[in-house]
This record gives structure tokens, C-alpha cells and sequence, in this order.
């Protein structure tokens, strides 16, 4: 028989450069590939598995939903959705929730009710959205116009009309483009595919106050750093900024696909009757996933990510190659001194650790339920591959 890799090969489109790894399955932090090696996986699915692979309360969840009722339709109600939009809008102040599968499809969601926000209220002229240069919001048409590197705006032409954009950390250049044909602006608070770049508070602060003043919606994508992260439920939360939508996915159904647009007060009534849908979401099994995830992140949990976060730091900033760590609770970005992210990675594999990389940088989104112990056997082992 061919090998997965060879089927793969010849079956699944190109579009990903995988490494030379066959994941085959998983418990907490640890995976085992098809030889039984173990390996410590620090990129959780790319910040997906936020309890790490197969926690057993969540496999529980999961499977009881799978046997009662895996799919209806956004026809009818159903309790898994309703109880998570519910549990979401306790835990963040927002007012109400749509659910999609994926982040971008959630920001898709949020420059829809943004665009229509606006044409409401002041008609059809003012859509623009303004985003932030080397920002990521997706790989639709519309998500990659929205995202600020040129290397994403290449080939799949026309792409959608209506984004521009400001640079980080700078208000003169959001407030040069903030004219009346801008409808929102939209932003990572920390840069995840960017280089785990966190933005000056005073900057998103000023942000959102301009926000506030031009009546233009605040959108803010925690794709990658919502759901405790970063050791807040939202990173928001750091900001000390209430943005009128939020968007999340990735973590959020603890490996299953979901997205979820949270409008608040000013906003929560824009999406009405047929102007939005999706199949999925609202899923279900996915939501039950959800309902599993939010009911483990209460206020212990979330200061231990902090805690192991800022324990985490402080034991790679000893590391001699290691220039610095930037990010926020367990969303790392180590600066290297000499080597190339992408031969740290591919060493790491080989010695049993899983990373990611961005940009120059190696990224770590370990599972938020990493312990102390095995975090002091990931820094061993990343130890190894810098130094040598
Ligand atoms: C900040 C941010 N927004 C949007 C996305 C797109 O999410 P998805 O791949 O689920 O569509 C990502 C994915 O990495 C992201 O980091």
C-alpha cells in the first residue's frame, strides 16, 4: 500500500509545503507519529487544540453531541448554539453572536455588518475599511484585500474594492484615511502571522477613540489571540478597549471548525433576517466543542496560561540564541540571533518538538493546558536546536 505522504502527494492539492510528519494521534500536549515517536507539540494545530489533543471532558462533550444530534439546519433552533452564544455573550459584554466556521469567514461576517452599518444609517458611499499594513484577516477574496501585505494581493484579481491601509502603531496614518467613505476599521492587537507583533495600547486606544468620534465601527480580529490565549479571554482586555465586533474562531471549538462574529450594543441589530447565513455554522457538535472550551476558561484558568506564559518567557530568554520573545501569555514570537526560523522548526520535528514559524520569527501557540513540566522539556529541547 502507498504511503499517506504518497497519497496525499497525488491526491490533495499542493497548497500546503507540510513537513515531513504524519500526525496520527494525540493526548494533551503530546502526538505520536507512525512510527510511535513522540513528539511535544507547541503550534496546537496552529492555536486550534486550546486544550490540547483529545482532553477527555471535551471528547466526552463532543461524542455525547455526536450521538444525540450532529447537524439541523439554521431553520430550526437548537441548544449547543444558542447555549454557547449565550456563554460568549456572558463572558465578553457583547450583545449577540453569529456563528461561522473559520476565521475568515468570520471577518467576512464583520465587513458585512460593518458595510451595512454604514449604508443603514448614512447610505451606499461609505465602505471602505481600513486595515492595518502587515496584518492577516484570511484567504477569501475579500479577507485577503482586507489583509495589509502585498505578497497575498497577487493573482486571484479582481479582489474586492474598499480596503485601505495604515500603518501600525502610527494615528496619523489611520486618521489621514478615516475620511466619511470609511465604514470600519479592523485590527489585530497582536500581528500573529505578521511576527507576533503587539500593537502600542496608546495607539489602539487612540484607535478607538477615533472610532468612536467618526461613528466608524472598531473590528477587532482575535482570530489567533482570543478564547485565553493570550491570558485573557479576549486581548482586548489588556487594551482596556470595548470594540463595537470582535471576531474569533481558531481556539474557540477546542479542534473543530467554528468562527463567531460578537457585535455589541451599537451594532448587535445590523445582521437581520437573510442578510447573512451559513450552513455549518451553529453546528451542533461544534458548538457542544465550544460549550466545553468556555466552560473551562474561568478566571483560574486564565491567569495560569498568564502564569505559564510569562514562566515560559523567562526561561527561552535565557536561551543564548535568542534575541528576544515577543507576544503575550502562551503567544510567543522568538527573535533568533543567527539562525532561520524555518531550519529551527524542521530540526525541532526531528527532535521531538513541534513549532511554528512567522515571518523570521519561531512561533509558539502551545495548548493552554501545557504544565509547568512540560514546558521545562519543550525549552530543553529548543535549548538543543539553538545551541547547537
Ligand atoms: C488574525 C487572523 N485572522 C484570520 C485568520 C484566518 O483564519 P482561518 O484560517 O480560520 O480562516 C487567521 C489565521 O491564521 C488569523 O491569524
Amino acid at each position: 500500500m502507498k504511503s499517506v505522504k504518497d497519497i496525499d502527494k497525488n491526491y490533495v492539492m499542493n497548497t500546503y509545503n507540510r513537513y515531513d510528519l504524519e500526525i496520527v494521534e494525540g493526548m494533551g500536549v503530546n502526538c505520536y507519529d507512525v512510527d510511535g515517536k513522540e513528539y511535544i507539540d507547541l503550534s496546537a494545530g496552529i492555536g486550534v487544540n486550546s486544550l490540547g489533543f483529545c482532553e477527555m471532558g471535551w471528547v466526552a462533550s463532543v461524542t455525547q453531541q455526536v450521538c444525540k444530534l450532529n447537524h439541523t439546519s439554521n431553520l430550526f433552533y437548537s441548544q449547543p448554539c444558542a447555549l454557547l452564544a449565550k456563554a460568549l455573550c456572558e463572558k465578553t459584554g457583547y450583545k449577540k453572536v453569529f456563528f461561522s466556521n473559520s476565521g475568515a469567514e468570520a471577518n467576512e461576517g464583520a465587513i458585512k455588518l460593518a458595510r451595512k452599518y454604514s449604508f443603514d444609517k448614512y447610505g451606499g458611499d461609505r465602505n471602505k475599511v481600513i486595515t492595518l499594513v502587515n496584518s492577516f484577516h484570511g484567504r477569501t477574496i475579500s479577507t485577503l484585500a482586507a489583509t495589509g501585505q502585498d505578497v497575498f494581493h497577487n493573482y486571484f484579481f479582481p479582489f474586492t474594492e474598499g480596503f485601505v491601509y495604515a500603518k501600525a502603531n502610527d494615528l496619523q496614518s489611520v486618521e489621514k484615511l478615516a475620511d466619511n467613505s470609511v465604514c470600519a476599521i479592523m485590527i489585530e492587537l497582536i500581528q500573529g502571522e505578521g511576527g507576533v507583533i503587539a500593537l502600542d495600547k496608546e495607539f489602539v486606544k487612540g484607535v478607538a477613540k477615533l472610532c468612536k468620534e467618526k461613528d466608524i465601527l472598531f473590528i477587532v480580529d482575535e482570530v489567533q489571540t482570543g478564547v485565553g490565549r493570550t491570558g485573557k479571554f479576549l486581548a482586548s482586555e489588556y487594551f482596556n478597549i470595548t470594540p463595537d465586533i470582535t471576531t474569533l474562531a481558531k481556539g474557540l471549538g477546542g479542534g473543530l471548525p467554528i468562527g463567531a462574529v460578537l457585535a455589541g450594543e451599537k451594532c448587535e441589530s445590523v445582521l437581520g433576517f437573510s442578510a447573512h447565513g451559513s450552513t455549518f455554522g451553529g453546528n451542533p457538535i461544534v458548538c457542544a466543542g465550544g460549550n466545553y472550551v468556555l466552560a473551562r476558561m474561568d478566571d483560574d484558568f486564565l491567569f495560569s496560561v498568564e502564569q505559564k506564559g510569562e514562566y515560559f518567557k523567562e526561561k527561552l530568554e535565557q536561551i543564548d540564541e535568542i534575541e528576544s520573545v515577543s507576544g503575550m501569555g502562551l503567544m510567543m514570537g522568538l527573535k533568533l540571533k543567527t539562525k532561520k526560523s524555518l531550519d529551527v522548526v524542521k530540526e525541532g520535528i526531528k527532535r521531538g518538538v513541534i513549532m511554528l514559524t512567522a515571518k523570521e520569527k519561531v512561533r509558539l501557540l502551545p495548548p493552554l493546558t501545557i504544565t509547568y513540566d512540560e514546558i521545562d522539556k519543550a525549552v530543553a529541547i529548543i535549548k538543543s536546536v539553538l545551541n547547537d
